[in-house]
């Protein structure tokens, strides 16, 4: 998980590949590079954050060609040598790199027989000396590129450029995302639209497979056979503003602030009072069809698969079809059984995660019918679906997902109140969930109306070692997705267990040292869930208790009381205050909230 980005045009390169890497840094931080082409490579690369690379670049540093990288180590550990670009022993081929090649050690020891130095110890390097070689054979970049790429196995975006070519770069790729940026009279390209966004609105996704060449007055794409693609260029609707942090000190301070707002969006349009139905268009499903499915399978990694284990949740409630959800990671690896009569639901907030592409690749393979739930419009795993659902949640930024979290658990329950309303929904319980709906962006901006006592409460525990999450059936994600956010970004160790699991097992870790977030909604469950607090404080645990009833905070040591919706939709609203309670404790603990440490964004190697 890497960001690249590459530029030719009039200007000079560096300032703009800076502003770039800088966009793109939530993909990679542990080193960061640049090259620009003028009367040979002028190159600089450093360990560190792409600031430390900018205060590396001289201002000599001239010319309108040039890429960069920003990095999260696979093949070799953080160090200025390992930083991209790696270049061929001759200084005249520059390659940044996402993506892992799995074959490189083969080639680096065939190269090395051969006679070639190598200075790094990444996979990255053997493009630069394959390019290289090739580069004098078939006498054009694009070319080279290709006689490379067809020697490795693996995944890539890459950018080339060759100090004998000011006038061009090379960018394909395979597994890894590639955006062309169309400015006027000058060209981009990056791993992300948010690279290019200050600059041009115009984009190009490339395809797997696909390599294109980019000079100042244009570009052309090709498959790795050489024959031109065409390609029609789309409009991004973010632009640069959604990149800023508004004021606010963090990215996920801000992300988790947007939420009454990006819920909104999520909505928007899509919730028809007169029939008390969803209207969800992109799904490209007829109601007959939407019928036929005996099954619904959510897939998704991470914080995406606890939403979709929401998703599961209210789907089978509201339209009584059985529905699971499973770790996209998991589900690609186990050959698994792809039915006709079942409908696949693959979740992404990039639509880049490299596991959940693979899975949605091999369900396609396998003749399965996939909905997307992404965010990221125009990304791989939304061109590779069927149909699906746009979050409309705008850029998240912040390593930690919470706005995009939020919105597909409500992007689920339009989806369910679809399903249910094609199968046995009664109109009245449509209605009442359109109205619980409608409520969430007031009832999430009163949750956050109470940031500073949720504030106290994460100051509170954030020394702990390690905290216990629970919950019952719907608690049980919000559970899960609270344990996430608190291990991510504070560093905390948390597990989230369903509450009616602890009497089998992790019970015994209850004690002074170990406080549990207990997640207790007023349904029909609320018995049973009184009785864990009991057990839990009767071994000596402190309890905190996110729920609707003040009348059994007594049962707490310390409670957060939410606004209370509809039980399918609750929720949504109970995993509010524990993104909360997880930047507070990571504010609390000094932790760098927007880049925890050995994670990034976009998971977009396997
Ligand atoms: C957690 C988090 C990750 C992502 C996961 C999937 O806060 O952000 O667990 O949810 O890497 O990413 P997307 O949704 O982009 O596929």
């Amino acid at each position: 998980m890497c960001g690249i980005v590459a530029y030719v045009g009039p200007k000079d390169a560096a300032p703009i590949l800076l502003e770039g890497l800088q966009r793109l840094e939530y993909r990679g931080y542990d080193s960061a590079g640049l090259a620009v082409v003028n009367r040979g490579l002028k190159v600089r690369k450093v360990k560190g954050r792409v600031a430390d690379l900018a205060a590396a670049v001289p201002a000599r540093f001239k010319g309108g060609l040039g890429i960069g990288h920003t990095r999260w180590a696979t093949h070799g550990a953080p160090s200025d040598v390992n930083a991209h670009p790696h270049l061929d022993g001759a200084e005249r081929i520059a390659v940044v790199h996402n993506g892992i090649l799995e074959n490189a050690d083969e080639i680096r020891a065939k190269l090395v027989a051969d006679g070639v130095d190598f200075v790094s110890e990444t996979d990255t390097e053997v493009l630069a000396h394959l390019i290289a070689r090739a580069v004098k054979e078939t006498g054009t970049l694009a070319d080279a590129v290709r006689t490379a790429l067809k020697a490795v196995v693996g995944t890539y975006g890459i950018a080339v450029v060759d100090a004998e070519r000011p006038g061009e770069v090379v960018v394909a790729r395979n597994g890894s995302p590639i955006v062309i940026g169309i400015g006027e009279k000058e060209m981009f390209a990056a791993s992300d639209v948010a690279a290019l966004v200050r600059y041009t609105r115009q984009v190009v996704h490339l395809e797997d497979g696909e390599l294109a060449v980019l000079k100042a007055d244009g570009f052309h794409t090709f498959t790795m056979d050489a024959r031109e693609t065409a390609k029609v260029p789309l409009t991004v609707d973010w632009d640069a503003g959604h990149y800023d942090t508004g004021g606010y000190e963090h990215y996920l301070l801000k992300e988790i602030n947007e939420q009454p707002e990006t819920v909104a969006r999520t909505l928007r349009g899509r919730i028809d009072d007169r029939f008390h139905i969803a209207h969800l268009g992109g799904l490209n499903l007829t109601p007959h069809e939407t019928r036929a499915f005996r099954r619904v399978k959510i897939i998704g990694c991470g914080s995406a698969y606890y939403s979709g284990q929401i998703g599961a949740q209210l789907i089978e409630e509201l339209a009584r079809i059985p529905a699971d959800a499973e770790p996209a990671s998991e589900f690609r690896y186990r050959n698994p059984v792809v039915e006709h009569d079942t409908l696949y639901v693959a979740i992404s907030q990039s639509g880049e995660t490299y596991d959940t592409l693979a899975a949605v690749q091999e369900l396609k393979r396998k003749g399965g019918r996939v909905l997307g739930i992404v965010n990221t419009v125009g990304s791989a795993i939304a061109r590779e679906c069927d149909g699906g659902i746009y979050l409309h949640a705008g850029p998240e930024v912040s390593v930690a997902s919470t706005k995009a979290f939020t919105s597909t658990a409500v992007a689920f329950a339009l989806l369910a109140l679809h399903f249910g309303r094609v199968h046995d929904l009664s109109p009245a319980d449509g209605r009442r969930i359109c109205e619980g709906l409608r409520r969430l962006p007031e009832q999430i901006r009163e949750i956050l109306g109470r940031e500073e006592e949720i504030a106290a409460l994460a100051r509170k525990y954030a020394d702990r070692p390690s905290m216990m999450f629970v919950g019952r059936v719907r608690g049980y994600p919000v559970a899960r997705e609270g344990a996430q956010k608190l291990k991510e970004v504070s560093y905390v160790h948390a597990e989230a267990y369903p509450a009616s699991e602890l009497k089998h097992g992790p019970l015994a870790l209850i004690g002074p040292d170990m406080p549990t977030v207990a997640v207790v909604p007023d349904d029909e469950l609320l018995d049973k869930n009184l009785t864990t607090l009991g057990e839990i404080r009767a071994r000596g645990g402190q309890v905190l208790m996110v729920g609707h009833r003040m009348a059994e905070a007594k049962l707490a040591d310390d409670c957060i009381v939410v606004p209370k919706n509809e039980v399918e939709l609750d929720p949504i609203l109970l995993t509010i205050p524990l993104q909360l309670f997880a930047y507070h404790a990571a504010v609390a603990l000094g932790r760098d909230v927007d880049k925890p440490r050995n994670l990034a964004k976009s998971v977009t190697v396997e």
